[in-house]
């Protein structure tokens, strides 16, 4: 999965690569290039490493030209290396292409291409589109690129420039994301609408099996067969600084404190009062379909997957449909049994991920109705979905997924009181107080994040360790565990979650004074037990901190007076974190944050790459 960018027109087109490459820089940044059209040639920088090499290469040998294509890289085929780093060229040098996606037939391509005489400089799959594009090149680019692509297996989303023609750009996409941005004497592509959103607002968003030819005045858009195709021009509706930092050190800490705001954007106009009932728009069920729903299978990858956990409690205990959960790249490996009525939600933050992808066509393929719960506005998860609930959370560009997760699971608690009011199936007290805990989360988010000095306080404590256990029990188990996967991808420290009921059955044995223990304790049906466990882990010398509600009396308090109980001081967790109260059911939302600025701040004591850890990327588009 990698990131790419195009621009035509009459500006230094290696600025407006390199500012859309900073941008895409979350899908990969191993490697990164870009090349340029000049006086008849092409020119090109590529670099191992981050954007900023390639920038210090910029400026030793700047390049020059208003028409180029850039690339930052996630590898695939071939490790990080000068060579694998796209832009790639033809034999010649006259074409170049930038590629994001798989060629899956690209070792019997490259076969046929050296047997006719073609020279590879790479090991990647992307390279043999440059010699496709050079064998079938007889003046006409775009031409050439239609026939190129007719040849080829798999996914991609293509740029092509040629020294020959510099007066056009063509893009061209199957199931890898592409919009062309949309400017006056100039236009733009793009992985996602993110990366040129500095320098427009008005983009199409291509289709698959669409081929563009772009100009500086022209964006002519058609199918593989040249049949013209019509789009709508999509007005992007966040403001040009929404992909900035906007003052915060790292995206992944401006995110975390973007949540409420979010939260709000994401209630507004679905949940307006606690007396009113969910409203949705495009989900593509009708009151008789959401009756009719007999069973929910929930599908995603990593923290959507979390969501989805979430999703099963709600989905059950609101609307009393029997649900499952599965990790997207497991569910099509078991053949699952999809009984007539069954809804599958697929959760994603960017709707190209795609393990979920392939979930997503397997359980339409067995006949299951699929809901979409998803950010990024068009995107595949999106167009192959009978029904999509957008999430609403503006761009997410750190890796480590915040602010999609808790509205991920506030998309998911309306849309299961939707279901549940639809159904009938909830006492009016229960929906009341689901929904006045769901109008309260992002005053509650406010409340966390103004606390956040003490997270930092126990982030010191800890920052040096090297272990870590996530306890919870119900619908909190989806807070240890992705609290867990925040620990371990930005610091690196390795996290587990428990169900905590499961500790003693094993892995209570790793529990020692060198580690700490993240133990989840709201109020609800597993307090007591939980309060149990924590003590066991106590009773082991193990660090806990605690998460609980505001005033919680059976948690053995810290600071009380060590000669009143003795026992109660050797109780008492180490740390606390406390959040303000809410229902059980929906305590995820808000106990995500604190667990996001922990990880946060141990990381940032550890002097990691917050916003882009080791050997990670922000949307997997291979299986
Ligand atoms: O875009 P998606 O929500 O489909 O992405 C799914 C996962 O790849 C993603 O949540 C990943 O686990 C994040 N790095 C977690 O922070």
């Amino acid at each position: 999965m990698c990131g790419i960018v195009g621009y035509i027109g009459q500006r230094h087109a290696t600025d407006i690569c390199l500012a859309g490459l900073r941008r895409l820089e979350y899908r990969g940044y191993d490697s990164a290039g870009i090349v340029t059209a000049d006086g008849g040639r092409l020119d090109l920088r590529k670099v191992v490493g981050k954007l900023d090499r390639l920038a210090q290469a910029l400026d030793q040998r700047p390049l020059a030209g208003s028409l180029g294509i850039g690339h930052t890289r996630w590898a695939t085929h071939g490790k990080p290396s000068e060579a694998n780093a796209h832009p790639h060229l033809s034999c010649n040098g006259r074409i170049a292409v930038v590629h994001n996606g798989i060629i899956e037939n690209y070792q019997e391509l490259r076969r046929q291409l050296e047997a006719a005489g073609h020279t590879f400089r790479s090991q990647t799959d992307t390279e043999v589109m440059a010699h496709l594009v050079e064998q079938h090149y007889t003046g006409d680019l775009r031409e050439a690129v239609r026939r190129a692509v007719r040849e080829l297996q798999g996914a991609f989303a293509f740029g092509v420039v040629c020294a020959d023609s510099p007066g056009e750009l063509i893009a061209v996409r199957r199931f890898s994301p592409l919009v062309v941005g949309l400017g006056n004497g100039e236009n733009y592509i793009a992985s996602d609408m993110g990366a040129i959103r500095a320098e427009t607002d008005r983009v199409y968003v291509i289709g698959d099996d669409e081929l563009c030819r772009i100009t500086r005045d022209r964006v002519e858009i058609s199918d593989l067969e040249l049949r013209p195709v019509r789009h709508d021009v999509y007005v992007i509706p966040w403001p040009a600084d929404a992909a900035e930092k906007g003052g915060h050190k790292k995206f992944m800490h401006k995110e975390i404190h973007e949540q409420p705001a979010a939260m709000r954007a994401c209630l507004a106009g679905r949940l307006r009062s606690a007396d009113k009932p969910v409203t949705f728009e495009n989900i593509g069920l009708t009151p008789d379909a959401i009756r009719g729903i007999g069973k929910i299978v929930f599908t995603a990858c990593g923290t959507a997957y979390h969501a989805g956990v979430v999703g099963r409690f709600l989905m059950e205990k609101l609307a009393r449909i029997p649900a499952e959960v599965d990790i997207a790249a497991e569910l099509r490996h078991r053949d699952p049994v999809v009984p007539p009525g069954t809804l599958c939600i697929v959760v994603s933050q960017s709707g190209e991920t795609a393990d979920t992808l392939e979930a997503l066509r397997a359980m339409k393929r067995k006949g299951a109705k699929v809901l979409g719960v998803i950010n990024v506005v068009d995107s595949t998860v999106a167009r192959e979905s009978d029904g999509v609930a957008y999430i609403q959370a503006g761009p997410e560009i750190g890796v480590a997924s915040t602010k999609a997760y808790t509205l991920q699971i506030l998309t998911i608690a309306l849309l299961a009181l939707h279901f549940a009011e639809v159904r009938g199936t909830a006492s009016p007290e229960e929906l009341r107080a689901i929904k006045e805990s769901l109008l309260a989360a992002p005053a509650h988010a406010e409340e966390l994040l103004r606390r956040e000095d003490a997270v930092v306080a126990i982030a010191r404590k800890h920052f040096k360790k090297t272990t870590a256990l996530y306890l919870a029990r119900g619908v909190n188990l989806a807070s240890a565990m992705e609290g867990a996967l925040k620990m371990k991808e930005i610091s690196y420290i390795h996290a587990e979650a428990y169900s905590a009921g499961e500790m003693k059955h094993g892995p209570i044995a790793l529990v020692c004074p060198d580690m700490f223990v993240v133990a989840i304790a709201p109020q609800g049906p597993t307090h007591d037990e939980m309060v149990g466990n924590m003590m066991e882990i106590k009773a082991r010398s193990g660090p806990v901190v605690a998460v609980a509600f505001d005033g919680d009396a059976k948690i053995p308090q810290t600071g009380v007076d060590p000669a009143a109980d003795p026992r109660d001081v050797a109780a008492q967790p180490n740390d606390m974190i406390w959040v303000p109260p809410t229902h059980e059911l929906v305590s995820p939302v808000t106990i995500a944050i604190p667990l996001q600025l922990l990880a946060y701040h141990v990381a940032e004591l550890r002097g990691e790459h917050i916003d882009q850890p080791r050997n990670l990327a922000k949307t997997v588009t291979v299986k």
